[in-house]
């Protein structure tokens, strides 16, 4: 049977390979993003895998949206949900932080995630799985440098909502991975980051693959090795 996946943030970097790679994989993708009719690359896509690829708006804090995915879903499962839309927020130094921006980052990288699970959840059979897409910035352990207050707590805390997730979920015998996709050329990485974004997804592929209930709740790179907290 075909497989189906959701993937949010779909129209460009990350989540745009994600749809790719999963259309070469025979999936379903339901591509969700902001203005899918404004989304070229995922429209060319479309082009190809016409039957396969469903563009759904989509913006992750905007409940009315949340509920009406879940509505065209209905009748389908879902066997993977990749959490992947996120911001970096402003780059601001200790001494500039405000809570409006603070608050604006946490809503899209930590609560929206948590909220899509809730909306979507009863749709997800047994065996399937759950990506948030996080990072190594929210590593406490592997903070080295400091700075980056809104966007490292945004993930660090998306990091406790993961491994709380995978307890609640486990009865259910969803899995969730918690995962880092390296430092990626996208517009949110930059152009001096160290891969592309087909090496990030294909190493994120094979982690999707493994996981299971054996090791839900890890944080993990997209290489398979596992991130200190
Ligand atoms: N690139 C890296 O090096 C790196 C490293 C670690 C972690 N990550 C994480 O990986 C994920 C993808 O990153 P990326 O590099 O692909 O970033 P990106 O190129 O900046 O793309 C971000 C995506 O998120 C979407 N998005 C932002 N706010 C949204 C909202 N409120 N609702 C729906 N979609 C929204 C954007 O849509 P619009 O086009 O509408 O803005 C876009 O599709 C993020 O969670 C990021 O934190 C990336």
């Amino acid at each position: 049977m075909t497989k189906t996946v959701v993937v949010t943030g779909a129209n460009r970097g990350l989540g745009l390979e994600y749809c790719r790679q999963f259309l070469e994989k025979g999936y379903k993708v339901y591509a969700c993003c902001r203005a899918p009719e404004s989304a070229e690359d995922l429209l060319k896509l479309k082009q190809q895998h016409c039957e396969k690829l469903e563009t759904v708006p989509l913006d992750v804090t905007h409940p009315a949206q949340r509920t009406n995915l879940k509505n065209t879903l209905q009748g389908e499962q879902i066997d993977i949900l990749i959490n992947n839309a996120g911001i970096y927020g402003q780059r601001v130094k200790f001494g500039e932080v405000e809570s409006e921006e603070w608050l604006k980052v946490m809503k899209v990288n930590t609560i929206a995630p948590v909220l899509l699970v809730q909306e979507l959840v009863k749709l997800m059979p047994q065996g399937s799985k759950i990506v948030l897409m996080t990072s190594k910035m929210g590593s406490i352990a592997d903070n080295t440098s400091g700075g980056s207050y809104i966007y490292r707590s945004s993930k660090a805390a998306l990091n406790a909502v993961g491994k709380s997730m995978a307890h609640d979920l486990s009865d259910k015998g969803i899995s969730v991975a918690i995962c880092h996709p390296g430092w990626v050329v996208t517009d949110m990485g930059g152009p001096n980051a160290l891969i592309d974004s087909r090496t990030s997804i294909k190493g994120l592929m094979a982690v999707i693959e493994r996981l299971g209930p054996e090791n839900s709740g890890q944080f993990i790179n997209y290489d398979g090795a596992l991130i200190p907290w």
